[in-house]
């Protein structure tokens, strides 16, 4: 191999990564939602795309500019987000899963805005498609798929629950460390969880950094799944 192509080792692989959060509208002018950056999402995105593999965004609302040289996608509610990934997910080589995705969206939008009325009020609520979990169901054998957790309790169970489950050959577990990791920060404190066996636990570092050391753990099974 040339330096070059040790740079770029997964030149020739497609990479599917989905970012951000989702809008579930509610009327013409609300929405539910949740406080997703899609920084992790986009660092990975970015990173991969260093290694060098074709790499598709799915985008749903946020405040990032479009990485250049990475076909984006945007969308906005779960279904869309479904949709999107399900056809990409095809040709991809490697699948991260990275957005916060909606678990429930209205029954019903409203086709005008609603007029406030009565003193409570609610919004019947229908649960989304698990896109992770339905990519896990049609998962090829050479395919890498990556997906997060985010939990309060019992992290690590539950994350292996996720793992297992959702078909996948990792989980990325964020914790939760007082401030300094997670959502609307530019830091997070992972655990790496594969389909092995092996936990991997990480320092609090930039979500750039994570998104490397995520990488660097995609192209090892990469390399396994082909060699
Ligand atoms: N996910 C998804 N589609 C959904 C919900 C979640 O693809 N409708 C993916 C997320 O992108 C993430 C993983 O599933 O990679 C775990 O998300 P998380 O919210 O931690 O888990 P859930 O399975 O939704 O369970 P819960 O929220 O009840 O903990
Ligand atoms: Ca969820």
């Amino acid at each position: 191999l040339s330096s070059l192509e040790d740079n770029l080792p997964l030149k020739g692989k497609t990479a599917l990564v989905t970012a951000g959060p989702t809008y579930e509208s509610i009327d013409p002018v609300r929405f539910i939602g949740n406080h997703s950056s899609g920084k992790m999402g986009y660092a990975l995105a970015i990173r991969l795309k260093e290694l060098g593999a074709k790499v598709t965004l799915i985008s749903g609302p946020t405040a990032l500019p479009a990485p250049t040289g990475i076909k984006t996608i945007n969308i906005q509610s779960a279904q869309q987000m479904l949709e999107a990934s399900s056809s990409e997910f095809v040709t991809a080589d490697i699948i991260v899963m990275s957005a916060a995705v909606a678990d429930y969206t209205p029954v019903d939008v409203a086709h005008q805005k609603i007029k406030k009325k009565e003193e409570e009020f609610s919004i019947q609520l229908k649960k989304t498609t698990d896109i992770l979990a339905f990519l896990g169901q049609h998962k090829r054998p050479q395919q890498t798929l990556v997906g997060f957790a985010l939990e309060t309790n019992n992290e690590l169970e539950h994350a292996k629950d996720k793992l297992e489950r959702k078909n996948l050959d990792f989980i990325v577990l964020n914790s939760l460390v007082d401030k300094g990791a997670g959502f609307g920060t530019d830091t997070n404190k992972v655990t790496i969880v594969s389909k092995t066996g092996e936990i991997e636990e990480f320092n609090l570092k930039s979500k750039v950094e994570v998104a490397n050391d995520i990488c660097e753990l995609i192209l090892q099974h990469q390399n396994k799944a082909y060699s």
